[in-house]
C-alpha cells in the first residue's frame, strides 16, 4: 500500500487527514483490534504535525468509537460495531449467527395487573395479568442489552415456572405455548442510559444508548412488547436503500 501522507496544500484539514490514514490502517488491517495505536508523539513526528493536531485526530476516532483509550496505557482499535438486525429474529438467534455465544440473566420477573397503556397497546383489558421479564443479554459474557419484555398472562401461563437463564424466550413460547412470532413493528430511537441500566450495562450513567420498542405477533395477536436499551457503543443499524421512484 501507498505510504500516505498528509498533503499539507490539501483543503482538507490535517486532522481530518491524519483520520483517513489512520482508518486506513484499521481497514487493512495493518491496526487490528486491541492494537495500540502509535502515540502522540510518534504520530506527530512521523507526520510532522503538531501534537494539538494528532490529539484532536485521535478524540474524534474515540467519539466514533473507531478507537479506545485505557489511561496510562494509551489508544487501541475497538472493536467495530455490531450490526443491529432488523428481522423479526431473537436475540438467541441473532447472536448466533454473528459467531456470540449468547446468554441471558434474569433481573427481575413479576406478573403484574395491565396499566391502561400497556392493556391497549397489547391489546388486552386494562388489568388483565401480564408477564413482566427483565433480563441482561450477553454475547460471550459481555453485557449487550437490558431487554423488558410484557407478555400477557393468558397467552403463556405458568412462563414464570420455566427457567429463561441461557435459554432463549422466542424458542420456549413457540414449543411451549404454540406461538410462532410471524410479525412484528419496531422502533428505535437515540436516548440516553439511566443509572440502573448502566449499572447492569457496565456503561456510565447518562451513556448514548439505543432505545428498542418491538411488539411481536402471532397470527394477529399481539405476544410481547418489549422495551429494550442496547449499547450505542457496540450496535450500529445499517440498511439498504432503495430508490425512490
Ligand atoms: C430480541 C427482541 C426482544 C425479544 C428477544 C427474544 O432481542 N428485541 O423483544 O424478547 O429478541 O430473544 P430470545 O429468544 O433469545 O430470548
Amino acid at each position: 500500500a501507498p505510504l500516505m501522507e498528509i498533503d499539507p496544500r490539501s483543503p482538507v484539514p490535517k486532522y481530518a487527514q491524519l483520520r483517513e490514514i489512520l482508518l486506513d490502517w484499521i481497514e487493512e488491517s495493518r491496526l487490528g483490534v486491541d492494537d495500540a495505536v502509535p502515540s502522540e508523539r510518534e504520530l506527530g513526528l512521523t507526520y510532522g504535525l503538531s501534537r494539538m493536531t494528532v490529539r484532536q485526530t485521535l478524540d474524534q476516532l474515540v467519539d466514533e468509537g473507531k478507537l479506545y483509550r485505557v489511561p496510562g496505557k494509551g489508544t487501541f482499535v475497538a472493536r467495530p460495531k455490531i450490526e443491529m438486525s432488523l428481522r423479526l429474529a431473537s436475540f438467541t438467534e441473532d447472536m448466533r449467527a454473528r459467531g456470540f455465544e449468547p446468554g441471558s440473566q434474569d433481573l427481575a420477573r413479576r406478573v403484574a395487573p395491565a396499566s391502561g397503556h400497556l392493556a391497549r397497546v397489547l391489546g388486552v383489558a386494562p388489568g388483565d395479568p401480564i408477564h413482566h421479564l427483565e433480563r441482561l443479554r450477553t454475547a460471550d459474557g459481555e453485557p449487550m442489552a437490558v431487554e423488558r419484555s410484557n407478555i400477557p398472562l393468558a397467552l403463556a401461563p405458568e412462563l414464570d415456572r420455566h427457567s429463561l437463564a441461557g435459554r432463549s424466550l422466542y424458542r420456549l413460547l413457540e414449543q411451549e405455548y404454540n406461538l410462532l412470532l410471524d410479525s412484528g413493528e419496531q422502533t428505535i430511537e437515540a436516548g440516553l442510559c439511566d443509572a440502573t441500566d448502566a449499572k447492569h450495562l457496565g456503561l456510565t450513567a447518562g451513556s448514548a444508548v439505543l432505545l428498542l420498542q418491538r411488539r411481536s405477533y402471532a397470527n394477529g395477536t399481539c405476544v410481547e412488547l418489549a422495551i429494550s436499551t442496547y449499547r450505542a457503543d457496540r450496535y450500529q443499524l445499517h440498511s439498504t436503500l432503495d430508490a425512490r421512484r
